[in-house]
């Protein structure tokens, strides 16, 4: 029963991003393409919140962290490089009779040798790399391979001596990046959960290697900080600490930070700790200001790497159904996206009374959404059926806030507005109405 309500609640969701234009499948019009994902209007108004509140935080706002913008194609030596190559593989088993391929590492336990389709046999597990490849050129031979990027990561790496180089960062010091990556997920699957392309927003922090721990614990508060932040559900994330067994080729250690998806406890975002691997594999290093032991140049080393890694569609399934709330209290179910009015896609809608009234509908565009619509940007206008109807669709889209002119606006220049989450109502003048909204956005 539980499981059964679960799922409910995960279609409800796919149904709502899907209606109001926040998600749709990728393809569609020729019957999708697994692990791909288009986001509507709101849902790509949603993703620019969840980016610009990171970037905000963790690069605009610092003195120690450098962006940086990398190409997705690579010199595949990268791969190499990074161990992707040799090592970015999961195990995979084939049913012998459907063909169908499945990740050996979720099957049952108790029914490794069965598939779970048809019933059929599986294969022996093999290894399978999750990279896409293709050709670069015109040229079809092993040098013109490239492989789209599965981590923002090594853009990161491979740009660190151009980012030493022109601004002479002192160490501890961060770069991050924002941007795509593609893995060949054998099995793509909740929603926009695992994906095969998706989006990151990594940092990778170079320090000293005595102060790993250190800033280790300090990006772990600062990702717990930053998702409270947002309005992701803290009663639902949970730290692990991945066993040594399962650690990624490049880890030391990792924290996983898990949600309670309604599919399970699942990982949402990561932490890893990666040592010197990768600037050691690139043959990378830096010159450190600390005066030398035996002489006054600074001292060559390779810096230790403390990396916390977060999906931008993860951190939008999270937000999503945090916000997600059903009230029962009234005849019909009241469904509304409690998202923080900084988060939300639309801040404001404003409407008229009526629509056949052209003195309200004067007033309502010329005086109240012109002026908020080029201050903010994302206020909606509606005079589309009756006003209980327009408050039901904003509720759905999570708009903090419906801003109605009626007749009395005519005489007082006041107008109601009401609140998504309570539905309670005041009357606001409309001089006042931008800094309404200022005060509620921190
Ligand atoms: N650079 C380290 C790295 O890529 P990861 O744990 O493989 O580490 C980091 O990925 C984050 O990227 C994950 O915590 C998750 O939020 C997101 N992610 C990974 N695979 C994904 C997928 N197939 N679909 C959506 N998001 C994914």
């Amino acid at each position: 029963m539980a499981k059964e309500k679960e799922n409910e609640l995960m279609e409800k969701v796919v149904s709502l991003c899907k209606r109001r234009g926040f998600i749709f499948q990728g393809s569609e019009i020729y019957g999708g393409l697994a692990g791909t994902f288009d986001y509507g209007d709101l849902g790509g108004e949603l993703l620019h919140n969840i980016k610009n509140s990171w970037w905000k935080k963790f690069v605009s706002s610092r003195r120690d962290m450098y962006g940086i913008r990398a190409a997705i194609l690579m010199n595949s030596k990268v791969w190499e490089a990074s161990g992707h190559v040799a090592g970015f593989a999961d195990p995979m088993v084939e049913c012998n009779k459907c063909k169908r391929r499945f990740r050996a590492d979720q099957l049952d336990p108790n029914l490794q040798e069965i598939c779970p389709e048809c019933n059929g046999t599986l294969g022996t597990p093999r290894q399978f790399n999750m990279m896409f490849k293709t050709q670069i050129g015109a040229m079809e031979d092993s040098s013109s391979t490239v492989y789209l990027r599965p981590e923002t990561a090594q853009g990161i790496f491979s740009n660190f001596k151009n980012t030493v180089d022109a601004y002479h960062p002192k160490l501890p010091f961060g770069m991050a990046q924002i941007g795509k990556a593609f893995r060949n997920e054998i099995t793509p699957r909740d929603f926009i959960f695992r994906c095969r392309e998706f989006e990151q927003m990594e940092i990778e922090y170079f320090v000293r290697e005595a102060d790993w721990q250190k800033y280790f614990e300090y990006f772990k508060d600062q990702m717990n900080e930053w998702m409270e932040d947002i309005g992701i559900d803290m009663s639902k994330v949970h730290e692990l600490e991945v066993a040594k067994e399962d650690l990624a080729h490049y880890s030391k250690r990792t924290v996983d930070f898990e949600f309670d998806y309604p599919f399970g406890k699942k990982e949402l975002f990561g932490l890893a700790y990666r040592g010197n691997f990768d600037l050691t594999n690139h043959k990378l290093e830096y010159v450190d200001d600390l005066p030398a032991q035996t002489g006054e140049i600074g001292e060559k080393i390779i810096p230790h790497v403390i990396e916390p890694s977060f999906g931008v569609d993860r951190a939008f399934l999270a937000l999503f159904l945090s916000a997600y709330t059903e009230d029962d209290s009234g005849e019909e179910t009241r469904v509304f996206l409690k998202f923080k009015p900084k988060m939300a896609p639309i801040l404001a809608c404003v409407s008229p009374l009526l629509k056949n009234k052209p003195e309200l509908v004067e007033y309502a565009e010329m005086k109240v959404f012109a002026p908020l619509k080029s201050e903010f940007g994302r206020i909606a206008y509606d005079d589309n059926g009756n006003i209980g109807k327009r408050y039901r669709k904003q509720d759905e889209i999570g708009t903090p806030w419906c801003i109605v002119v009626d007749f009395d606006t005519l005489t007082d220049d006041s107008v109601t507005i009401r609140d998504r989450d309570t539905g309670t109502q005041e009357r606001v003048k409309v001089s006042d109405l931008s800094k309404f909204i200022k005060e509620r956005l921190d």
